[in-house]
């Protein structure tokens, strides 16, 4: 969650709602689907919803308003971006930016460009409700809004069109908040 919410942390940037909808229909659906094959039980599935659901309740009086008021819950984009870089980066250089070293910054990739999320620890850190995003490009498990380890690869081709505009909507999402600070490279 970030951790200052300013008079003006909530932006025009509307289509997030749906992608926090989305996710949470996903999400919940998940819980009742997860199967035997998932790396989580379904009980750890439901502690994860359930931590970041809890983090999004208390993020503050204003966070909540916003959310019924129907304007987004989401963080502002930042001002203050840097040019895309497109620095070959290999799968594994990039997994070791998965915040399990907290003096490492934090990457995610969306396909194939390599966003700099370090600035959100209390979301991508180890450890936390989004880590599983961290260190690798995880196009599919956005575009499926999943959280489960198994989604998290790059290969989205699998997609429906539904999905793809998810997807689409986090690329833009993470676009206009984080660096780019280079692409994965095999
Ligand atoms: C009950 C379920 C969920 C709730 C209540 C929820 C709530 C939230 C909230 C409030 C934020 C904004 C945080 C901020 O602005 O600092 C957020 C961000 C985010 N959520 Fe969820 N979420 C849920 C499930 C999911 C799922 C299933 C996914 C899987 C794709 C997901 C992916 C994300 C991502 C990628 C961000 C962006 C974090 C960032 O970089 O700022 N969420 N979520």
């Amino acid at each position: 969650m970030s951790s200052s919410p300013s008079s003006s942390w909530y932006d025009t940037l509307t289509s997030t709602p749906v992608l926090i909808a989305t996710a949470v229909g996903v999400s919940f659906a998940a819980i009742f689907a997860a199967s035997s094959s998932s790396s989580k039980t379904p009980q750890q599935v439901k502690e994860q919803v359930k931590e970041i659901k809890n983090a999004a309740v208390n993020a503050g009086d204003a966070k909540g308003k916003a959310a019924q008021t129907g304007a987004s819950i989401m963080s502002a984009p930042a001002t203050d971006l840097a040019p895309p870089k497109d620095d070959p980066i290999s799968a594994s250089d990039l997994a070791q930016y998965d915040g399990s070293d907290p003096s490492k910054p934090i990457y995610i990739a969306i396909k194939g460009r390599v966003f700099d999320v370090t600035a959100k620890p209390e979301m991508y850190g180890q450890g936390r409700g989004y880590n599983v995003f961290a260190g690798k490009d995880a196009s599919k498990g956005l575009g499926m809004s999943s959280l489960d380890i198994k989604d998290a690869v790059p290969d989205y081709s699998s997609l429906n069109e539904s999905q793809m505009n998810t997807l689409n909507q986090w690329e833009s999402f993470f676009e206009k908040r984080y660096n780019i600070v280079g692409k994965v490279v095999p």
